[in-house]
């Protein structure tokens, strides 16, 4: 089942849905080069990550709550995986505006950017939204969380890294349905699998045409390098817990000249 995609917005030769409505404290912006984003673990960049974060989740509980209202014939087991992540995306929005306004931030402190809900949103497809959203942006996250709690941790603040642990262990769920979904769905019909693999050009090229480049600056006057655009080390443990097969996870390492996260030692001590 396809649908009609909403109003929509032209960036630099991309077209994107049209930006959910903010509160107006907020000061939306449409790259990652127009955000603020410091290197290191001062109390603005840990500001600004946080406020990042929490708007990152609000757009995953609306590409959640969304694909629930555009896609109501979606089998009923796949609308209630989508509703309960739905209910976990608002928890750690909320959480994180908690954790935000406890070390002394605000909303509307820093530009939010809106980008995985405007290269999502604009999928006709179910199957295609779960490839984009859970099966890349939210294993990204996977990523990105595994090494974040320990930065965190290693900066002194373990109650913020708790509070990304908690979330961490939502997504894998998060993701871990997609793959399913998707891996069942191709199976029943082998066209969608078409539906899939546009999507993911699709994402491939917003990213190649916005995402931030060597040499840029952004908003805070950081320059991005190299080393800031390459993709993150990998949560190889986790990855494979969201059910991604080992061969998914040896080409994600790969693209990350195989750098990984090494499992957690409490999580080896078991194993
Ligand atoms: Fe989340
Ligand atoms: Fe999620």
């Amino acid at each position: 089942m396809t649908i009609e995609v909403g109003p929509t917005k032209v960036i630099d030769g991309v077209t994107l849905r049209r930006d959910p409505a903010r509160e107006s404290c907020f000061q939306v912006v449409d790259t990652d080069a127009q955000m603020q984003d410091w290197p290191g673990m001062s109390g603005e960049a840990r500001r600004e990550k946080l406020h990042r974060h929490m708007n990152n989740e609000t757009g995953a509980l609306e590409i959640a709550a969304k694909a629930l209202a555009d896609f109501p014939d979606a089998p009923w087991d796949l609308r209630m995986q989508l509703a309960r992540q739905a209910s976990d995306e608002s928890r750690h929005a909320l959480v994180l505006y908690r954790r935000l306004r406890e070390i002394g931030g605000r909303k509307g402190e820093f530009p939010v950017a809106n980008y995985e809900w405007g290269v999502t949103d604009m999928l006709d497809n179910l199957p295609g939204r779960l490839a984009v959203q859970n099966r890349t942006f939210e294993a990204g996250l996977i990523d990105l969380l595994g090494a974040m709690r320990n930065t965190w941790r290693a900066a002194g603040d373990a109650t913020t890294a708790d509070l990304l642990d908690g979330i961490l262990a939502d997504e894998i769920t998060h993701v871990r349905f997609a793959n399913r979904w998707i891996r069942r769905l191709t199976e029943e019909d082998p066209r969608i699998l078409l539906k899939v693999a546009l999507a993911v050009r699709f994402l491939a090229r917003a990213n190649a045409q916005l995402g931030p480049k060597p040499g840029m600056t952004n908003a805070a006057g950081t320059v991005i390098t190299q080393e800031r655009t390459a993709p993150p080390a990998v949560n190889v443990e986790d990855r494979l817990a969201a059910e991604f097969t080992e061969a998914e996870v040896l080409e994600v390492l790969n693209q990350a000249g195989f750098r990984s996260i090494l499992p957690t030692p409490l999580k080896a001590a078991r194993a």
